[in-house]
C-alpha cells in the first residue's frame, strides 16, 4: 500500500504540490469531454472528493471505457495540481490502475437516492456520502465520548452481553439458548427445559450495562460502560432498534443534581468535538438534513439546559392549547408527542424532565421523600425526544427488596445486586445515552436505521 490518503491531499495540497503521488478509491462520477476527462475519486478518508484529471491523449480508449465508470476503484499515479478553485488541488493522472470493475447494474448510478431505498441495500449505502458523513461523525462522537470521561477520571468497564436479569424489568429481552427448536416446542415442563440449557438458567441479551455497571462502580467509584444494548421492543418508530449502542456511566457518592451536571457537560462536551472535528459533515447534514443544524448545536454548547418537574411538565401539557394524541395526567408516561411538545414548543432547548412517578419508573430508582415520585430525570431534545434516561439508584436495602416485590420481581436472580445495598452501600446515580439517539440529534437523520451501519428492527433483519 503506497496510496496517500485523499484527506490529506485536499487539506494539505500546498506541501504536494508539484510532487508525484499515488491516490486509491471508489469512482463516485466519471465525466467525459473532447480532450479531456476527470473523475471524482473517494477513498473514506474525507467527505469531498478528490479530482482526478485525465488527458485523453495520454491514455488508450480502451482503458479510458475499463476504468470511466461509477462505483470502480482504481489507483491513480499523477502529480498534484493546483485546481481552478483558490487553495484546492487536484491530481493530473498519469497512470490508472483499475482495481475492480464496475459493471452498469450498480445501484448507486444516480446522484440522490432516498434513504429508504438504500436501506434495501446496506452493504453499498456506506459508499454514499450521507454514510460517509454518518459514519466519520458516529466514530468521532464515540471517541469524545471516551475522551470526556477518560479526562475526567472514569474506568471503562466491559459489562457481559449475555445477562440472567432483566434491568428495566419491561420484558423486552431476546432469549439466549443452545436448545433446538424442535426441542422448545416438544418441551412441556419449562423448569426442566431450562435446566438443560446451555447456562442451566434463563438468559438473554443484556438491555442495559447498569447492573453490572453498579457492582463496578461500589469499588472503583467512576465508571462506565460504552456497548450494544439489545431490545426485543416490537414497536415500529423511527426512534427505536432492537440493537444499539450505550454510554452508561455509574458514579458512586454522586446524587441526582450531580449525576445531572455530569450529562450536561457530557453532551456539551461531545458536541463542542463534532462542531470542531466535523465541521465538513456538519455542512452536509445542515443543507441535506437539517437547516439551521449548527447553530442548533452550537446553541446547545453555549446554554444551560431546563431542568423541570415531571409535575410542572404534566400541568404545562394540560395548559397546552393543542390536540394531543394520548391523555396527559399525572402519573401517566409521557408520550414522544409530549416530549417534543415541552422540549420543542416550549423550550427549544434540551430538558431534564425530573422526579417522575414512581409506578411508571424502573424499580432499582431512589424513591423520593414523599412517597410517590423517583430522583429519576429522561433527557429530552428537540426533534429527537428522551436521549437520556438517568437516575439516582435505591441504596437503601429494604426500600429496593419492597419496590421489586412490589414488581413481582424474583429476587433470586438478584442477590449480587441487593448484596450491594447489605454490603457498603453508598448513594450513587448514574444514566444510559442511546449513542444512535444522539446521533439522529447531532446529524438531523431522522431515522434511527440511517445512523447504523446495520440496523435491526422488528421485522427486519436488515442484510
Ligand atoms: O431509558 P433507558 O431504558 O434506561 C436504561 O436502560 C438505564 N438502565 C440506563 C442507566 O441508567 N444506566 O435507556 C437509556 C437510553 C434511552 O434514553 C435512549 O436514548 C436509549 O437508551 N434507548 C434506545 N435507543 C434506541 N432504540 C431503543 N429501542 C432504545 N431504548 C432505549
Ligand atoms: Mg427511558
Amino acid at each position: 500500500m503506497n496510496n496517500t490518503d485523499i484527506l490529506e491531499i485536499l487539506t494539505n495540497g500546498k506541501s504536494y504540490e508539484s510532487k508525484k503521488v499515488n491516490v486509491a478509491g471508489w469512482i463516485r462520477t466519471a465525466r467525459d469531454s473532447k480532450t479531456m476527462a476527470f473523475l471524482a475519486l473517494n477513498d473514506g478518508t474525507s467527505l469531498n472528493h478528490l479530482q482526478i484529471v485525465i488527458d485523453k491523449e495520454k491514455f488508450s480508449s480502451e482503458d479510458l471505457s475499463s476504468f470511466m465508470k461509477t462505483g470502480a476503484s482504481v489507483s491513480v499515479d499523477g502529480t498534484v495540481v493546483p485546481a481552478m478553485k483558490e487553495g484546492e488541488y487536484e491530481i493530473n493522472a498519469e497512470k490508472i490502475e483499475l482495481l475492480g470493475d464496475c459493471p452498469a447494474d450498480y445501484p448507486l448510478q444516480k446522484k440522490f437516492h432516498t434513504l429508504e431505498f438504500l436501506r434495501t441495500i446496506p452493504h453499498l449505502r456506506v459508499r454514499t456520502n450521507t454514510f460517509n458523513a454518518m459514519l466519520r461523525v458516529r466514530s468521532k462522537l464515540s471517541f469524545a465520548l471516551h475522551r470526556f470521561f477518560q479526562e475526567n477520571g472514569f474506568v471503562y468497564i466491559h459489562t457481559p452481553i449475555i445477562t440472567g436479569s432483566d434491568c428495566e424489568g419491561a420484558g423486552e429481552i431476546f432469549r439466549v439458548t443452545t436448545q433446538m427448536y424442535k426441542d422448545a416446542m416438544k418441551a412441556t415442563d419449562e423448569e426442566n427445559y431450562i435446566a438443560n440449557d446451555f447456562f442451566r438458567r434463563k438468559a438473554g441479551l443484556t438491555v442495559s450495562g447498569q447492573l453490572e455497571g453498579e457492582v463496578a462502580a461500589m469499588a472503583m467509584g467512576k465508571i462506565y460502560t460504552f456497548g450494544p444494548t439489545f431490545r426485543a421492543e416490537n414497536s415500529n418508530t423511527p426512534r427505536h432498534a432492537a440493537e444499539f449502542w450505550q454510554i452508561e456511566p455509574e458514579v458512586a457518592f454522586a446524587k441526582l443534581p450531580d449525576i445531572i451536571q455530569i450529562a450536561q457537560s457530557m453532551i456539551k462536551y461531545v458536541i463542542k468535538a463534532v462542531l470542531d472535528e466535523c465541521q465538513s459533515e456538519l455542512d452536509f447534514f445542515e443543507k441535506a438534513f437539517e437547516k439551521g443544524l449548527k447553530e442548533k448545536l452550537q446553541n446547545v454548547v453555549d446554554s444551560e439546559f431546563v431542568i423541570l418537574e415531571y409535575t410542572e411538565a404534566i400541568k404545562i401539557l394540560k395548559e397546552a392549547k393543542v390536540e394531543f394524541q394520548y391523555p396527559v395526567e399525572w402519573g401517566l408516561d409521557l408520550q414522544s408527542e409530549h416530549e417534543r411538545y415541552i422540549t420543542e414548543k416550549v423550550f427549544n432547548k434540551p430538558v431534564f424532565v425530573i422526579n417522575y412517578p414512581k409506578k411508571i419508573k424502573s424499580f432499582y430508582m431512589k424513591q423520593n421523600d414523599d412517597g410517590l415520585t423517583v430522583a429519576a430525570t429522561d433527557l429530552l431534545v428537540p426533534g429527537v425526544g428522551e436521549i437520556i434516561g438517568c437516575s439516582e439508584r435505591e441504596a437503601d436495602y429494604e426500600k429496593l427488596k419492597q419496590a421489586m416485590v412490589d414488581r413481582g420481581m424474583n429476587l433470586d436472580d438478584y442477590t449480587g445486586y441487593l448484596d450491594l445495598r447489605k454490603y457498603g452501600s453508598v448513594p450513587h446515580s448514574g444514566f444510559g445515552l442511546g449513542l444512535e439517539r444522539i446521533m439522529m440529534y447531532v446529524t438531523g437523520i431522522g431515522n434511527i436505521r440511517d445512523v447504523q451501519l446495520y440496523a435491526r428492527t422488528a421485522g427486519d433483519l436488515m442484510a
